[in-house]
């Protein structure tokens, strides 16, 4: 079927209204469903360009943890390579412009861009930052933190790639009623913002590789690149910023500190001559 045709049908299931998405409790987390074919384009480029590339038993050492990797894949530019050290996890990043396209033509055929524009401060639109593949098969212990600092309008999307074996499911998280569990389940994604406390549920070493995609997205507004670039300025080599150009290929940043030192300046100036 055609990823048209595929649109066609799933919007055939519902309303047109955003009645996908639901607020998880009443946290700064939301769930929306769709049919898992939309997943089709993503499967595929992780078996043609991450499965072979993980069987080999030289990158085994890229899903123990221990050490920290940065690097490129060998024959391989769409995706970029990243471990945080300790923990055993790998993080596979968009790194063309042709393998981004993907992640956010999946982002957009979920249709949630109306909702989620609602809950930030944003321009126009919204910006995918980067798009992740995230494969494990272990998670030794829980490692609680939150995506974002205050402040920023950005979000973050996990959905299973593949049907997840049981002990892969869960994710936990912080509520007053103390810790929550959610379970991934495919075609379902979970979306969290700034002050979502989460942790992977710890589960043992399994045969089975964990496969999630992740996608980081938010408001189009530069103002807040400062801020949201504390989490996703290193988690991949080629990023989208707000403005929607490429890090690395962009100049509203110099206009924005010129601009900025500007201001600051005429500000002096007037201080200055109050003070005189
Ligand atoms: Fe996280
Ligand atoms: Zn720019």
């Amino acid at each position: 079927m055609s990823f048209l045709a595929k649109l066609q049908c799933y919007s055939g299931n519902h309303d047109g209204t955003d009645m996908k998405i639901e607020q998880l409790g009443a946290h700064n987390a939301y769930v929306v469903r769709f049919e898992p074919e939309l997943l089709d384009e993503l499967r595929q480029s992780y078996l043609d360009q991450i499965k072979p590339f993980l069987e080999l038993e030289d990158h085994q050492k890229f899903l123990v943890g221990g050490e920290h990797f940065s690097q490129k894949m060998d024959g391989n530019d769409d995706y970029y390579l990243t471990t945080y050290g300790r923990y055993p996890l790998l993080w596979l990043s968009t790194n063309t412009p042709t393998c981004y396209a993907l992640y956010r033509q999946f982002l957009d055929t979920l249709a949630i861009e109306d909702h989620i524009r609602k809950l930030i401060d944003h321009d126009k639109r919204l910006v995918m930052y980067c798009g992740f593949m995230v494969v494990g098969n272990q998670a030794p212990g829980e490692n609680w933190h939150v995506d974002y600092y205050a402040g920023a309008p950005a979000f973050t999307l996990m959905t299973p790639l593949f049907e997840l074996q049981e002990s892969h499911r869960y994710l936990r998280y912080q509520s007053l009623d103390g810790t929550q569990t959610y379970r991934y389940e495919l075609g379902e994604a979970i979306i969290f913002g700034e002050g979502f406390t989460h942790s992977t549920a710890p589960y043992a070493t399994t045969q089975e590789l964990r496969v999630l995609i992740s996608i980081t997205f938010g408001t189009d507004k530069l103002k807040y690149w400062d801020v949201i670039e504390k989490t996703v300025g290193a988690q991949s080599k080629q990023i989208m910023l707000p403005c929607g150009h490429w890090r690395g290929q962009c100049r509203c940043l110099n206009k924005l500190s010129i601009r900025a030192q500007v201001i600051a300046r005429k500000i002096l100036k007037r201080l200055s001559g109050k003070f005189r």
